[in-house]
């Protein structure tokens, strides 16, 4: 099957440059309508402009598709029901919610200000909460929605200074492993991808041949992908930079019985550590207490 947004509608939230401006892009050439939110201040979250959001929009308008402009903050409660209703209001229905709106405040932990801590969180974990919450009772009344986080390898296995947006991106997967199983009766399926692109967030960090070789425009065909009606997986978290593309998973293993009437000593969890951390055998899990493959097993 082809995948298409044709008759569709989506948002992508920080979609005035960098990878949002191509995920925007990528939706509208497969025939989505776009509404292009970004607030567009500085990397850090200082200052806002509309020309981000209205440039890209201009760009979509002038390829041959449709997109509207929103200048709303992520991290406000009424700034995602705005969006909400915009889409709802200029097109009749809302499909795709695409949170990708990002900011960075790095700081080693010891040195990290609480209003680091909280203006990333805001942004990126607070930021998904505001679309979803308000986009929610769209999907589930349609029996229909797709949701995509922008997660980061930084949440997904660490990075030294990025505490606070860490934790945020990892909260994302968190949020998703609940969402996926409130939203399955619904026919919504939310996924984490995790990009590595060359944008200004990384204009920086990287030499220049490596970041050539990172166009944000290879990352926004999973994206567009995830959003689609043509995935009908929920709980990925996928993973995708220059030139590669991978699933990324939690997994339980087996671990370690125990009777309970028999109270184990800290020696004896010493000793059976190496049981307790193996990883032979691990799992995906797509609840508590139920194995991906259980679930998908049982669906048919
Ligand atoms: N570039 C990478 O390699 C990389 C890696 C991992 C994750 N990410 C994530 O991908 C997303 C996009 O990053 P990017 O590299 O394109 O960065 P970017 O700075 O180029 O784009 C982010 C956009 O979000 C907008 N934005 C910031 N705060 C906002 C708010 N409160 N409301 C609305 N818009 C807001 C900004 O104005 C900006 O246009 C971010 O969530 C980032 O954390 C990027």
């Amino acid at each position: 099957m082809t995948v298409s947004y044709e008759g569709q509608v989506a948002i992508v939230s920080g979609a005035g440059r960098g990878l949002g401006r191509s995920y925007a892009m990528e939706i509208a050439k497969l025939g989505g309508k776009v509404v292009v939110n970004d607030l567009g201040g500085s990397v850090t979250g200082e200052a806002s402009d509309a020309r981000p959001a209205e440039e890209v929009v201009a760009e979509i308008k002038a390829a041959g598709g449709e997109a509207v402009a929103n200048f709303d903050s992520v991290s406000s409660y009424e700034g995602g029901y705005n969006m909400i209703k915009q889409a709802m209001d200029t097109w009749g229905r809302l499909d795709t919610i695409v949170c990708n709106a990002g900011i960075l405040r790095d700081r080693a932990i010891h040195n990290m200000s609480e209003d680091e801590w909280d203006q990333v969180l805001a942004v990126h974990l607070k930021g998904c909460y505001t679309l979803v919450r308000h986009a929610w009772p769209v999907f589930r009344q349609q029996s229909y929605g797709r949701v995509v986080f922008a997660t980061s390898g930084s949440g997904l296995w660490g990075n030294f200074g990025q505490a606070n947006y860490a934790a945020a991106k990892m909260g994302m997967v968190g949020f998703m492993n609940t969402l996926k199983l409130e939203g399955e009766k619904y026919n919504i399926n939310v996924h984490c991808l995790g990009p590595a692109a060359a944008t200004r967030m990384t204009e920086n960090l990287m030499p220049q041949e490596r970041l050539d070789q990172m166009s944000p425009d290879h990352v926004a065909p999973v994206v567009a992908f995830l959003g689609s009606s043509s995935c009908t997986e929920s709980g990925l978290v996928i993973e995708a930079a220059g030139g590669h593309y991978n699933r990324a998973q939690m997994v339980k293993g087996p671990g370690v019985d125990f009777d309970t009437n028999d109270f184990k000593s800290v020696d004896w969890v010493e000793e059976n550590w190496g049981k307790i951390t193996s990883l032979e055998g691990a799992q995906a899990m797509w609840g508590m207490g139920q194995t991906r493959e259980e679930h998908y097993a049982a669906k048919g």
